[in-house]
């Protein structure tokens, strides 16, 4: 099923702010995949709030939304390396390569996440 997202640009900002879902339907310490055009992000909820960082691992094809959380560490579900959530920073091998992260943001109760308009 496609689905539609509503997007705001602020004015003087490069960032397209994307809806995700309602910010309540991530619970601490959980990970689910969003799709978004020829894009995958895995959003993120940690103790301190919510985090946002490209969907594939670094190492291989595997999608860190079927990984497990703890605390602020995503472990990959391929081969358990880690990276460092808010940072993307890589933890352990075989990871070696930081993830990209992303900002994001809740409005209103709807988590959105913060794309450049001029990304590739
Ligand atoms: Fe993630 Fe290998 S695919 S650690």
């Amino acid at each position: 099923m496609n689905q539609i997202n509503k997007i705001s640009v602020e004015p003087d900002s490069s960032l397209e702010w994307v809806e995700v879902c309602p910010a309540s339907e991530i619970n601490v310490e959980d990970v689910r995949r969003f799709d978004y055009g020829s894009s995958t992000f895995a959003i993120y909820r940690t103790e301190d709030g919510y985090h946002a960082s490209d969907g594939w691992c670094t190492h291989e094809n595997a999608h860190l939304a079927d990984g497990l959380v703890l605390d602020d560490v995503i472990e990959c579900p391929l081969h358990n390396g880690r990276f460092h959530i808010p940072t993307g920073k890589a933890l352990n091998p075989p990871v070696c390569i930081n993830l990209k992260t992303y900002p994001v943001r809740v409005d209103n109760g709807i988590l959105k996440l913060g794309l450049s308009q001029h990304r590739s």
